[in-house]
């Protein structure tokens, strides 16, 4: 009697636990395949043949790397005239079974925007992605989204906090983890857990690791207190949940990554100044630098590492910055920009930065706007934009640190001592990425931010030759009444559009003016203020008259090697230029029809039908006085000149 009772219990048992593991199984690798994002690129392939071959192989190679246990690949294809790059990512908790799944359903999804010439597909689980260019060290860029949980689930005060702690721990050990990949979980209170999860692509640097999981966790704060949230970027993904999805074995242990890093001063610094009086002063500190933008409750942790390393710009001493740059030495200057000069500067931990000393008449602005703009630029991230690392004022001084790019600005390439050393792929990259990053600036940060002083000299070459914009948002720190010829405007003669230049009238189509004269100059290597010396025609006016009769390939750098390019390139790249440089701003192109422009395949449909204009450095109207704001603007006097034609 007793025996086949105690079987029955058994059986209901292990029936429940069955019951149990079932459900938990199921609802794990299910919503694992809960599409996050999906976004198809707005332009259309035009050799959908070539394209939709090479895309079928890639995709093949990416499903032979998932099969044989990779989490992530990058497969390229470039036959025919439409190369292909695409990649995959698992979150590297899924089983492998899972991780395939995943690619399948993101495969089935993606094949959704057939003809596009690029895709984007995320999962909880995985990301698919394929594109036209190699965006394979992208780590940030337009269109980060962020996605929160139901608002109106309840979680204890606590909450807030402990996902907070969890985040920020993520954040600091993901990009120093191999592979870049972190789960973590932290308790809340009784019988609460957070868990969360951060990976990044494993084709970028870790300091590009580091910058988009800088813009995601600044995304995903906005969620707590609900019960999950997921935040995304080109480069790295980050989501937290109040249930768990993944198994206990499969915690990172991400203590090594927080702990291990006393070869980096700053955090030294924290660790000796937490327990002592500096720590309240350092608190006081980033109350006073921050205080009045942010008023979430915090753990103190939180916020002193928040500040420091992530959301603000870094504050550095003057001394440090001094001996960097040899007590701004002549040797060590590498330049006089509009805003001031800027020399290179050797930090303490080996990092090689640009320190840009300001030029900017104090009385013109209160100290709090310096610091409210300097945290607005620090939080741009773009790949095509020159990352502002910090800053640093002592009394009157104000000093900006940036990113240090080893090939220095464009002007040396197109005029100087480097003309004509650039081929013709690394001129249209640089076409295309100063494109990508005015359209950023204007249209996809969330202000918009007119650069107002494109020219060569503000356009930055990475490495790799890719360009990056520096300058950006320096223009807010002058007056802001520039109603009419007596303001000072910020600009270049030569490159500023005329409605600025004689009124003042300011709109992001002063940028695409600016953009198309630099155009002109990298693809004839000629100065647009600079006559040709066997005719007295600008450098506009010359690339107009050509194009009107279909001379235009006369105006190509006799540099560059005829077999570098095609024909209907470079018509298409002058087209594009003499759209940006149309007479009345409102029919020149907007920076993102631009980078559409340059993207498509073939001839364009939109023409230039208008002359373009001209400001020359003549004497006819006055315009611009002093420069104690130190932009550019000489006392000038210019004229506007007709570019001759219809
Ligand atoms: C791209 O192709 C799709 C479908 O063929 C079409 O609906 C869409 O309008 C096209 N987009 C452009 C920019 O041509
Ligand atoms: C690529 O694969 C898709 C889906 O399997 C198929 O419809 C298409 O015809 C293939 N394209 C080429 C050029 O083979
Ligand atoms: C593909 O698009 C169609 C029509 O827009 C839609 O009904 C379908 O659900 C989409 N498929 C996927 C997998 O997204
Ligand atoms: C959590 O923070 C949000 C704002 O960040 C706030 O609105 C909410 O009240 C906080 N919840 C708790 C329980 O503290
Ligand atoms: C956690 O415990 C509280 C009471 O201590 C209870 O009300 C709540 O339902 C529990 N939550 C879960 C998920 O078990
Ligand atoms: C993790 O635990 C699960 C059971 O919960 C087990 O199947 C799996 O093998 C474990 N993985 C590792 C890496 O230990």
């Amino acid at each position: 009697m007793q025996q086949p009772r105690k079987r029955c219990v058994m059986i209901l048992l292990w029936a429940i636990i069955w019951v149990f593991l079932l459900m938990e199984d199921g609802a794990n690798s299910d919503s694992e395949l809960n599409l996050l994002n999906s976004i198809c690129a707005q332009d259309n392939v035009t050799n959908f043949q070539d394209f939709s071959r090479n895309l079928n192989a890639t995709f093949l190679k990416l499903r032979e790397e998932i099969v044989s246990g990779n989490y992530f690949a990058t497969a390229d294809q470039a036959a025919g005239s439409s190369p292909t790059y695409s990649m995959v990512q698992c979150r590297k908790y899924l089983s492998p079974t899972d991780c395939l799944a995943c690619f399948n359903a993101a495969l089935t999804t993606i094949r959704n925007c057939s003809a596009a010439y690029g895709a984007d597909v995320i999962y909880d689980g995985c990301l698919l992605r394929y594109d036209g260019n190699n965006f394979y060290t992208q780590s940030t860029g337009q269109g980060h989204t962020v996605i929160c949980g139901d608002p109106t689930a309840s979680n204890p005060t606590s909450f807030n906090a402990s996902v907070g702690g969890l985040l920020n721990d993520l954040l600091m050990a993901t990009p120093r983890t191999d592979g870049y990949f972190a789960t973590s979980k932290k308790k809340v209170s009784g019988n609460i857990t957070v868990y969360g999860v951060a990976q990044c692509i494993e084709t970028i640097s870790e300091s590009g690791c580091r910058s988009c999981m800088s813009v995601v966790y600044s995304d995903i704060r906005q969620c707590p207190p609900t019960l999950d949230g997921r935040a995304m970027d080109v480069g790295c993904f980050l989501r937290y949940s109040e249930s768990p999805f993944f198994a206990d074995n499969q915690t990172t242990d991400i203590a090594r990554f927080l702990e291990n890093n006393s070869s980096s001063k700053k955090d030294a610094l924290i660790g000796g100044l937490i327990g002592g009086i500096g720590f309240l002063l350092l608190v006081l500190a980033v109350f006073f630098w921050f205080g009045s933008s942010r008023r979430k409750k915090m753990a103190p942790r939180g916020d002193i590492l928040e500040a420091t390393e992530l959301q603000g710009p870094v504050n550095y001493s003057y001394r440090d910055l001094n001996s960097a740059t040899q007590n701004f030495s002549l040797e060590n200057k590498l330049g006089a920009g509009g805003f001031g000069d800027v020399y290179k500067g050797v930090l303490k931990s080996g990092k090689v930065v640009a320190v840009k000393k300001l030029a900017i008449d104090q009385s013109l602005r209160a100290k709090a706007d310096f610091e409210s703009e300097v945290r607005i630029i620090s939080n741009v991230h773009h790949r095509n934009l020159l990352r502002l690392l910090g800053c640093c004022s002592r009394g009157a001084e104000l000093l900006l640190v940036y990113e240090f790019m080893p090939n220095g600005s464009l002007d040396k390439f197109l005029f100087g001592e480097k003309k004509g050393s650039l081929n013709w792929k690394q001129r249209f990259d640089i076409i295309l990425g100063t494109a990508r990053g005015l359209a950023y600036l204007h249209e996809e940060f969330h202000l918009c931010i007119i650069h107002r002083d494109i020219k060569p000299s503000n356009i930055l070459l990475d490495h790799d030759f890719q360009p990056k914009i520096a300058d950006f948002g320096l223009a807010r720190l002058l007056p802001q009444d520039r109603s009419h010829l007596s303001t000072k405007f910020a600009g270049t003669l030569g490159y500023t559009a005329p409605e600025y230049a004689i009124l003042g009238q300011l709109s992001e189509k002063v940028d695409a003016y600016s953009y198309g004269i630099v155009v002109l100059e990298i693809i004839s290597g000629q100065k647009s203020s600079e006559a040709k010396s066997d005719s007295d025609e600008f450098l506009l006016k010359q690339g107009w008259g050509l194009y009107e009769n279909n001379r235009h390939e006369e105006l190509v750098d006799e540099t560059l090697d005829r077999s570098e390019y095609h024909a209907e390139d470079v018509r298409k790249v002058i087209e594009i230029a003499l759209l940006c440089t149309q007479a009345s701003a409102a029919s020149r192109p907007s920076m993102s029809e631009v980078v559409v422009l340059l993207r498509s395949k073939g001839s364009l449909n939109r023409r230039p039908t208008t002359k373009p204009i001209f400001v020359e450095s003549d004497k006819k109207v006055r315009v611009g006085t002093s420069t104690s704001t130190g932009s550019s603007v000489s006392n000038a006097t210019v004229s506007i000149t007709e570019v001759s034609g219809r």
